[in-house]
């Protein structure tokens, strides 16, 4: 066979695999399950999508090592998103046509999970974001499940937090408008932050995520003499935004949300992210438990590399994925859709986890401080 019959085959296999009713059996009747897995691998928020493969990675391991679920193994079948706009559509397609997932694991990022969200719902296989906190999310269909808080929440536990603890009366908001994350967050603090009386918006200024240069909304902001900056953004972002920041003698502190955390914040912001806020969902520095086993087992699978609020999120969204399908007893998309929603108390690495019924998950935040570049627990904040 020639190079270009080799690559018709390969084509035509493709396509009939992509048919309906040509699925692989693999996935119900024969010896393993499949899970999908949608995750930025690579790109402008590649450690997102590592951290959060790893913990999923770990728990399917974790999972086949006690024996499988009903009486098979798992297999996590991982796409790369490439932190892209429209990679998460065509990945998730084929997650669910050609490897016949009984389930969608992903994303980080809220402007991919509503990217892939209707073509789980559509087809009527749940998908569970382990972090992804924008409240439409959720909202796309009763199918659509997440395992993390959602951003009404994070807003308020920042608004409070600049209120008491930077003792901030007037705050500047810089919004990334690509992102959906970024546009809801802002306006959950915004809510969160005029509630009271005697708060002001010093100003609102937004940019593109990916944009280099962010000095002529820095300079209006320094104008606007805040007494700090809300920015809730990605890691990339808000690194480039502190060194311009500190370059223009804005010296103010500066705080974000779960977006913020990436071991990439510090190696590219240096000194200029020193000593700035956010908040997220995990620190292998709060509470023991069943934290504990987590980081110890993480550690061990990854080269003693501590484990992020990504990792442990994907680890907890797999193991309630098993949890649904042991109770139910099947991988069915409606006996296991039901067995998520019904999902109560279950003690999870990042917390207990109730599914409530709009699909989310309620839980406790913490807030973390860049501290001789490193993440220093500060607290925890309970709803
Ligand atoms: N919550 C962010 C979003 O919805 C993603 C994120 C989660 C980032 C956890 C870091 C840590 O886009």
């Amino acid at each position: 066979m020639n190079a270009r019959s080799t690559t018709t085959w390969i084509a035509l296999l493709a396509a009939a695999l992509l048919l309906p009713g040509c699925q692989p059996a693999g996935n119900q009747s024969g010896g393993e399950i499949v899970v999908g897995e949608y995750a930025s691998l690579t790109g402008k928020e590649a450690t997102f999508g590592i951290s959060s493969h790893e913990g999923t990675l770990l728990a399917i391991t974790e999972l086949n090592a006690a024996g499988g679920l009903l009486g098979k193994k798992l297999r996590l079948q991982t796409e790369d998103t490439q932190s892209k706009a429209g990679e998460s559509a065509t990945v998730v397609n084929k997650l669910i046509a050609r490897d016949g997932a009984i389930a969608i694991l992903g994303e980080v990022a809220s402007s991919r999970s509503l990217e892939a969200a209707p073509i789980c719902q559509q087809a009527g296989i749940p998908m569970i974001s382990p972090s992804s906190t924008n409240p439409k999310v959720t909202e796309t269909g009763d199918f659509i499940f997440r395992v993390c808080f959602i951003d009404p929440f994070q807003g308020t536990v920042m608004a409070n937090f600049a209120r008491k603890t930077l003792k901030a009366k007037r705050v500047a908001i810089f919004t990334d408008v690509k992102s959906d994350y970024s546009k809801g967050l802002a306006k959950f603090f915004k809510e969160g932050f005029l509630k009271e009386a005697g708060y002001e918006i010093a100003v609102e200024l937004d940019f593109n995520g990916g944009d280099k240069d962010f000095k002529a909304q820095l300079t209006a902001i320094k104008g606007a003499k805040p007494d700090a900056v809300f920015a809730p953004c990605y890691y990339t972002d808000a690194a480039l935004i502190c060194i311009q920041a500190r370059q223009l003698a804005l010296n103010v502190p500066f705080f974000g949300g779960d977006g913020w955390e990436s071991d990439l914040l510090m190696k590219i912001g240096g000194e200029s992210v020193e000593g700035h806020y956010f908040s997220t969902h995990y620190s292998p520095d709060a509470d023991g438990g069943k934290g504990k086993e987590f980081v110890e087992a993480y550690k061990k699978a990854y080269n003693g590399k501590l484990p992020d609020a990504m990792a442990a999120l994907g680890y907890d969204s797999a193991m309630i994925l098993a949890d649904a399908v042991k109770r139910g007893g099947s991988t069915e998309p409606q006996k296991l859709r039901a067995a998520l929603a019904d999902t109560q108390n279950y003690d999870a690495v990042t917390g207990r986890i109730t599914i409530n019924p709009s699909r989310d998950a309620t839980k406790s935040a913490v807030i973390l401080q860049v501290k001789d570049g490193k993440f220093k627990f500060i607290e925890t904040i309970t709803p």
